[in-house]
This record gives structure tokens, C-alpha cells and sequence, in this order.
């Protein structure tokens, strides 16, 4: 420990000891320091000249705030908690933030890959790991899990979510929350979890970013909720609302969403923290200029304004004229110290602020492995014609493309408080695992985009160094000349997805498409790695490139990872959480949808007056749950225990699956069901269950599921959580779309 505590008190947190302790402090607070509890400023700006006499400084020294976040070193966060509980009056320790996403020095893949591992555990695993490192170096809450559910690739922030489903997301917020919560908040390595953004902010209209939301309750509560609600289950201390309409309201100001939903409904105890600046953006959204917007964001059941200062600057004014009551400010001012209370920071101050532990827990060879076998069960193998991956390791090999030497460009969103200089990248990873035994030969091959301005926009503050764009397609063919086969590291650069990042066209970018195009032409086989934090429209590359192996942004340890599976030392066996369309124009796509009044008869050909388009099939190209291995897994006997599903009993599912190739591998079995008739129009399907399977060659393993009524509820029109007698069907397979069938009658 570094430091005494300023405020001594018993860390078994009970209800009634947190109460009398929080009722003592807030007794001898003014209101001017309630109101301090309410802000949360970003402290991004703080170098180690103003760490002490700052703006920053001066507002702890003051209890103006509650908290700060995006400051990165121990040494500074250390000085700030100082400053708060020994240079103010009454010494209340601070909440210190951080966007720790996927990873905090150690960079696991973007939570939009961790999904596809289907791999709950591992994903609890990537928490701990990002949650001992963050709180290390002195973060003791994160801005995580994001669990928005998105269908629409356009968006960019389908990155940082776990895909289109609300089962699947429900399952990975949950392991998310206990990853970095740990038991009980008590050790220092385990911080507090933001469940965001609450909520809806997937749908926005177009995929572009901030826009417009607008959503019946109905489809909210079948298909939207579930996740959050969910990481309100296990447990997260706090929400974060997101900056788009709810209602025509924004989330930031809803009360409906924040009270009666969350607090009333769900029991959500925690903390309510709006996301950046959104009350005073109310404004620009046509609600209200700051004052009044921070009146009805308080009203709502926000506590915390992050960033925009209109708690701070105008609540005291707003109390006076009796906008808000005092109630409303101490309730607020409540839930922040219950926060810290349970995270026994007045116990100890200090207690994430340990040095020692900085020094020894970042960025660890035993994180980094775990990294590294994490990143490589993200991977999904799209397309493996003639089994040309995995590729052998030796002889020559071309690797070409300008992700396969792009250092700052493997982690993706969110990794600002990575080293990218201690990474490898791919080249780097593969020339290691081929030792003396072969060479890999290495181009750039192409910029991203061919005009310089469109990559400059592209790539933000990671740019990558460009060349002439016909130099580098001519160094690309001398090389690939020279080899036997070509692994083209092409797709977006890491700016390309996460906040901010909308896009109206999913190809691979221009050159780049180009660039595979000649590299197709050579004659020679051909391998497309493809990073990406979306899916992309590969509607040519599926017909022309011979494997398709998608590694997202695979983190710190990805140029390892990836050779890992590029060679067969790791088979693949990720499986798409979000479907991949084949032109924009199918957006938003996803597997859980509606059956229309018109079904489409054929997916294969237009049929007029039914629900298709002129130009395309309803069909994505790869549909949610899709993901190929080097093995084969070969599905038999879907057997059902009785075709009738009595109340209160259970039925089985079984399915035999058999490892029929030469690799032992691991296979994801899903299982999903259909109402077929029902008040509301129901999904043609919902994953209500799968199970992560590993089989030796050769080896055959029965998969059993249960169903009981729980799994046949839905809301209905009246939003009652209910389930129907009829007739259901039941489909077991290795993705959404290649299934058995059976049906059973439910009483
Ligand atoms: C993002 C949040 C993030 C916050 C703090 C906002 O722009 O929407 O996801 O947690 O910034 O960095």
C-alpha cells in the first residue's frame, strides 16, 4: 500500500453498513460537493506538468468531481487520487475510467471476434486479464461490456458488440461483467463494468452513427433487451445511456428507459452515467439548451455527466428554482459513493494505485499467450476449396498486402493503451513460425484506397505509409513470381470500424481489390486473410479466391495467432455472430428475421410478388453461426425424446456429430428454435442453445439439448413473457442455415 486511508471503514459491504456510511458522508457534504460527485470530466489532456496544477487538479482539490477517465499511467493517477484524499476537504476518493474494450495493454480481438469464439469462457478469461492489467495501472472502472445488438455491417460500431443475437450476447455480456467484477469488487484486480449503451444504439437508422432510432416496445423487448438485461443479472455495478432516441426521446433523458425500465422493472441498483457529453448534445438533438437538459437528464435517472459539465455548472440554479429537488441531487450523489463504497475505495484509496503491481502485470508472457490462443479461436474460415489452408511451412511463400506489415494496425478500436512498438505483425509472425524452413517473401502490394485523401479520412490517427500506387502492384507480381503460394493480408484498416466509422460500401477497399484481382491472375493459389471489424460484401471473392480465412483485428498477439492457424498448428473454429450480406443494399440483414405474407418461394431465382429483390436473393452470403474448420463434422440422427413437450416437463434433442476429416478440431452445434403459429409474427428461427464441442479425428460424440417451456416464451403484443401451446420447430445444426428439422407439439 502507498498511502494511509483517509476514511477507515469495514469492508464487508452490507446493504445497512453502506447505507449508514454513505447517509454519515453525505450529512457533511455541501451541496456544491454532491453536485462534485455528479461530474465526471475527461482527463485526457493531463500530461505530468499539469498532473498537479491542472484544471483537472484544481476541480479534485475543490470535490468538483466524482471521477475522471482516459488517463494512462499509474504515476498521474496515482497524483490525482492523492489530491482527492489528501488535498480536499473531505477527502473523497476519485473513480478513475477507462474504455478498456478488449484488452488493456495485452490486446485480445475485438469483442465483435471474441464472439465468434462462442467461447464464454474464454471471453470471462479476456475480462479478468484486461481487468488485472487496467487496475494495475490504476483504472478501476471500464467503459465495458458494449452489448448494443447491430444487423447492420454500415455501422461501425458492430466491432465492438458481440453480433446479431440476443441469446449469444446475453451469454458474452455476462461473462464480460463477471470477468471484470471478479466475486465481489474486493480485490484490487477486479473493477467495476459499464454495461453500454443503454440502449438500442445498434438500430440507428442507416447504420449511420448517432442517427435516428426507432423501435416498437414489441421488437425491443423480443429481440433488443435481452443483453443488457442480462448484464443486469450478473450483477454490473453500472450503465452507461446511449446518445441516440428512444421514443423520440434520447436515452440520455428517458425516463421511461432509465427508471421505469432499468431501476423499476430490471432492479438495476447501480450507477447511471451518461456517455460523452451526450446532455449538453440534447441540444443539437433539438431538446434543450444545457440547463434544462440536465434538469430532465437528472429527473430521468441519470447520475453521472460524463464530460458535459451541466450537473455541475447549472443544477445549483435549477435547485434554487425549484426545477429539481434536493432528493433528486442526493439520490444521485448516493449511487456515486455506493460505487465507490463497494469498490472499498474508502477503505483504501489507494487500493488500485499499487505500483508494485504495475511493473509486474502488464502486458505478461502468460497474458500474452492467453492472447494469442484467444485471438486464434476467433478466426472464421469462410472458404477452404480443395483444402489449400492449412498452408505447409516451408518452401516460399508471398505474403502480400498492406495489413501484412502493419504494426499499428492489428488491435483495432479502442487499444489506445497498448504498445504497438512490442507487437508483432503478421510478417514477423509467420517468418517465426517458418523458422529455416521455408521463406516468406513480402510486398505491400497496394495503399488501401488509391486516392490519397480517401485513405488519409480512412485511416485516422493510424495512418500507414503509402507508395505509388503502380510501384506497388509491380513489386506485388515480381514477388508473387517468385512463390509458390500468396496470402494477401488485405481488407479495412483498423480506423475503418469501431465509433465514427459508417460506411455506405462494404468491398474491400479499391486498390486492394485490385491488387487480388492480379494477384488471382498469376495463376498461382491464392489465400485471403481478411481483417475487417465488419462484415464485407465478398460477393466476388467467394466466386474467385480459393480460401477466405477472416481475422477481424486480432489484438497484440494476432501476427502469431494468425501464423498459428495459417500453418495447422491451430485448426479454425470460429463461427459468424453477424451475418455477411451480399450487397449493401440487403442491409440490415440478419438471420432471426421475420417471415413475410409472401415468403420468397426460391432463393435462387426472382419470383414477382413475393418478398425478394430484382437483382439479388434474400440469402446473406455467410449466414450467422457459419464458420468452416479443416476437419469436417458430419451431422446424424437427430433424434427428439417425444414429439410432444408436456407443461412443466423437458424434452431432449440429440444429434450424433462425427469428426470425419484429418484434423481434430472443435465444432460449435447449434440448436434453434421456430413458433410456428403465435399472436405476435414470430423469427424463423432463434439460437435458444449450442454446445463448443472438441472431437478427434475420427471421433463421434452424441450432443444432447434440453428445451423446456422456458425456451418457447416470447413477449407478446400485450408485452407478457409468455409461451403458446402449438406446434414449434426445432433445428439442430453447424449454422443457421444448414440444419435438421424436427417438430414437436408443446401443451
Ligand atoms: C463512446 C463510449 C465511450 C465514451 C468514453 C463515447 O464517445 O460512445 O462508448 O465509453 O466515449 O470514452
Amino acid at each position: 500500500m502507498l498511502g494511509e486511508a483517509c476514511t477507515t471503514h469495514h469492508i464487508d459491504v452490507t446493504d445497512e453498513q453502506m447505507n449508514l456510511f454513505v447517509s454519515d458522508l453525505m450529512g457533511h457534504m455541501t451541496l456544491r460537493e454532491k453536485i462534485g460527485q455528479l461530474n465526471l470530466p475527461s482527463g485526457g489532456d493531463i500530461t505530468t506538468g499539469t498532473v498537479k496544477n491542472g484544471k483537472l487538479s484544481e476541480m479534485i482539490r475543490k470535490q468538483e468531481i466524482g471521477g475522471f477517465f482516459n488517463v494512462k499511467g499509474i504515476d498521474k493517477i496515482y497524483e490525482l487520487q492523492r489530491l482527492a484524499v489528501e488535498e480536499s476537504r473531505l477527502k473523497i476518493p476519485l473513480l478513475v475510467g477507462a474504455d478498456v474494450i478488449h484488452g488493456y495493454e495485452t490486446i485480445f480481438p475485438i469483442p465483435l471476434a471474441l464472439s465468434c469464439s462462442w467461447d464464454t469462457l474464454a471471453v470471462e478469461k479476456m475480462a479478468r486479464i484486461s481487468a488485472i492489467e487496467a487496475s494495475a495501472d490504476g483504472i478501476n472502472w471500464t467503459f465495458s461490456p458494449m452489448v448494443d445488438i447491430c444487423r447492420d455491417a454500415r455501422w461501425g460500431r458492430i466491432a465492438e458488440g458481440s453480433g446479431e443475437d440476443p441469446y449469444l450476447g446475453s451469454l458474452m455480456a455476462k461473462a464480460y461483467v463477471r470477468g471484470y467484477q471478479g466475486k465481489n469488487l474486493q480485490q484490487n484486480d477486479e473493477i467495476l463494468s459499464c454495461v453500454k449503451h443503454f440502449a438500442l444504439y445498434g438500430a440507428s437508422e442507416s447504420g449511420r452513427d448517432y442517427n435516428t432510432v426507432d423501435m416498437s416496445r414489441l421488437r425491443m423487448y423480443n429481440e433488443y433487451l435481452a443483453p443488457y438485461k442480462a448484464a443486469v443479472d450478473a450483477g454490473v455495478g453500472s450503465v452507461m445511456s446511449s446518445f441516440n432516441i428512444v421514443d423520440g426521446i434520447p436515452a440520455t433523458a428517458n425516463k421511461w428507459l432509465l427508471s421505469d425500465l432499468l431501476r423499476k422493472e430490471w432492479g438495476f441498483k447501480g450507477l447511471l452515467v451518461t456517455d460523452y457529453n451526450s446532455i449538453a448534445e440534447m441540444s443539437s438533438h433539438g431538446i434543450a439548451p444545457l440547463k434544462e437538459a440536465s434538469v430532465r437528464s437528472l429527473q430521468a435517472g441519470t447520475d453521472m455527466d460524463m464530460v458535459s459539465f451541466g450537473f455541475l455548472n447549472t443544477l445549483e440554479e435549477s435547485l434554487q428554482s425549484g426545477e429539481v429537488t434536493e432528493e433528486q441531487i442526493n439520490t444521485a450523489c448516493r449511487r456515486v459513493l455506493e460505487v465507490k463504497y463497494k469498490l472499498g475505495l474508502f477503505d483504501n484509496p489507494y487500493k488500485y494505485c499499487d505500483t508494485l503491481r504495475a511493473s509486474k502485470q502488464l502486458y505478461t508472457t502468460e497474458h500474452r499467450s492467453i492472447a494469442r490462443s484467444i485471438a486464434s479461436e476467433t478466426f472464421v474460415l469462410l472458404k477452404n476449396e480443395k483444402s489449400l489452408l492449412p498452408i505447409s511451412a516451408k518452401g516460399k511463400i508471398a505474403l502480400i498486402g498492406p495489413m501484412a506489415n502493419a504494426r499499428n494496425n492489428m488491435c483495432g478500436m479502442w487499444s489506445m493503451m497498448c504498445n504497438p512498438s512490442k507487437h508483432r505483425t503478421l510478417l514477423e509472425g509467420m517468418r517465426s513460425a517458418i523458422g529455416n524452413k521455408g521463406e516468406v517473401l513480402y510486398a505491400k502490394g497496394s495503399n488501401i484506397f488509391y486516392d490519397e485523401n480517401r485513405e488519409k479520412t480512412a485511416t485516422g490517427m493510424r495512418p500507414l505509409d503509402r507508395g505509388d500506387n503502380q510501384t506497388l502492384l509491380k513489386e506485388a507480381l515480381q514477388t508473387a513470381d517468385r512463390a509458390d503460394v500468396i496470402v494477401a493480408a488485405l481488407g479495412e484498416c483498423s480506423e475503418m470500424s469501431g465509433e465514427s466509422a459508417s460506411r455506405t460500401t462494404l468491398e474491400i477497399p479499391d486498390a486492394q481489390r485490385d491488387l487480388l484481382k492480379a494477384l488471382v491472375k498469376t495463376g498461382k493459389p491464392v489465400v485471403l486473410l481478411l481483417f475487417t471489424g465488419r462484415p464485407l460484401v465478398l460477393t466476388e471473392e467467394a466466386v474467385n479466391i480459393p480460401s477466405i480465412l477472416n481475422v477481424w483485428f486480432g489484438g497484440s498477439e494476432a501476427g502469431d495467432a494468425i501464423a498459428d492457424v495459417l500453418f495447422g498448428k491451430v485448426n479454425p473454429s470460429g463461427k459468424l455472430t453477424t451475418s455477411f450480406p451480399r450487397s449493401v443494399g440487403q442491409l440490415p440483414l440478419y438471420y432471426n428475421s421475420h417471415n413475410t405474407s409472401r415468403p420468397d418461394p426460391d432463393k435462387n431465382v426472382f419470383n414477382r410478388y413475393t418478398s425478394n429483390y430484382l437483382e439479388d436473393s434474400n440469402e446473406p452470403l455467410y449466414p450467422f453461426g457459419y464458420g468452416l474448420s479443416y476437419t469436417h463434422f458430419q451431422y446424424d440422427n437427430m433424434v427428439l425424446s417425444s414429439n410432444v413437450l408436456k407443461k412443466g416437463e423437458k424434452l431432449t434433442v440429440s444429434v450424433i456429430v462425427t469428426n470425419k476429416g484429418n484434423y481434430d478440431g472443435c465444432e460449435v452445434v447449434q440448436l434453434y428454435l421456430h413458433d410456428i403459429y403465435a399472436d405476435v409474427v414470430r423469427p424463423v428461427k432463434e439460437l435458444k442453445d449450442f454446445k463448443r464441442i472438441f472431437l478427434k479425428k475420427g471421433e463421434s460424440r452424441e450432443v444432447r439439448f434440453v428445451i423446456t417451456e422456458e425456451d418457447l416464451k416470447f413477449y407478446n403484443s400485450n408485452l407478457q413473457y409468455i409461451y403458446e401451446t402449438g406446434d414449434f420447430e426445432v433445428m439442430v445444426g453447424t449454422n443457421s442455415r444448414d440444419i435438421q428439422s424436427k417438430t414437436f407439439f408443446a401443451e
